[in-house]
């Protein structure tokens, strides 16, 4: 088993925040299509909260591959509609639990959004492959969080929004349809997963959507149009995992797992002779 498949199964449902776990699924199937295509890039998001979705990226890294955080943190005066409440303490603990390797690659821009420049990210992280946006809910949040990482990202790269079909969240969508609407705005709808819209430069709309067919168990519920491009909609349960693998990661992680380890360390020495108590 993975990292990945590990934090999948048991990692995200423990860290607080908004992310449907078949969505989570799907974020992680559109960066294998990357990575089987050799695309590279740094990940990274705007509004981490506890870094439910972060840690799913930052365990998506490739070993050359950096990444970045964006979150107002302390500074929640500067989240104007409430959106979550992010907590660096919180999201360094979960990396390191769940990422630990990927902390040294990892920027962290404590500030809004609305003040930071495409070129703080392209520096740190060079150009961006995958990108989640579910920061301010505004609408000029949203619309400033998408020319900002249409400017950062690669021109095969992916951003994730959430909340466009969240009732909750109305100025989500106004924000979208703002970017939309302009003139030279480059980034386009290809998906659509639970309380996610996924974008990429509409010339690779079909790169991702015949990716995801072929290479991934997603089977899409239909086709659909938005802002004028198809896409794929997508709701339902992926493949099921091997019953024997999710039983003993189960079990490993749960109170008994660690006394389990070391009684089987031990029947393995005792089985070489080489136990002593
Ligand atoms: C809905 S939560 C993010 C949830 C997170 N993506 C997850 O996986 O659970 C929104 C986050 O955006 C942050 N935020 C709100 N306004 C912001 C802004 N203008 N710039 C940067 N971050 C902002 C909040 O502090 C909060 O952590």
């Amino acid at each position: 088993m993975t990292d990945v498949e590990r934090y999948l199964l048991f990692g995200e449902r423990k860290i607080a925040g908004w992310l449907d776990p078949y969505t989570a699924e799907f974020i992680a199937a559109i960066s294998t299509v990357q990575s089987r295509a050799g695309l590279r890039g740094a990940v990274g998001e705007i509004g981490v909260h506890h870094g439910k979705l972060f840690v799913l990226l930052c365990l998506l890294l490739a070993a050359d591959e950096a990444a970045f955080a964006i979150d107002v943190f302390d500074a929640q005066d500067l989240n104007t509609d409430g959106s979550g409440r992010g907590d660096r303490d919180i999201l360094e603990d979960n990396i390191r639990y769940w990422a630990r390797e990927s902390m040294p690659r990892i920027t962290f821009i404590t500030k809004s959004s609305l003040v930071v420049g495409p070129q703080e990210i392209a520096q740190r992280c060079g150009p961006v492959r995958l990108a989640s946006i579910d920061g301010g809910h505004t609408a000029e949040c949203v619309y400033n969080d998408l020319k900002l990482i249409e400017s950062t990202t690669a021109e095969y790269g992916v951003a994730v929004l959430d909340d466009y079909f969240n009732a909750d969240w109305p100025d989500v969508s106004t924000g979208t349809a703002d970017y939309m609407m302009e003139k030279g705005t480059k980034m386009r709808p290809f998906a659509v997963a639970p309380n996610k819209v996924f974008l990429c430069r509409s010339e690779y709309s079909e790169f991702y959507r015949q990716g995801i067919r072929e290479r991934t168990p997603f089977r899409r519920y239909k086709e659909s149009r938005m802002f004028g491009h198809a896409v794929d909609v997508f709701h339902g349960l992926p493949t099921a995992p091997p019953v024997g693998i999710y039983l003993r990661e189960f079990t490993r992680n749960s109170m008994f797992g660690p006394h389990l380890i070391r009684l089987k360390r031990r029947l393995a020495r005792a089985g070489q002779g080489g136990v002593r108590g």
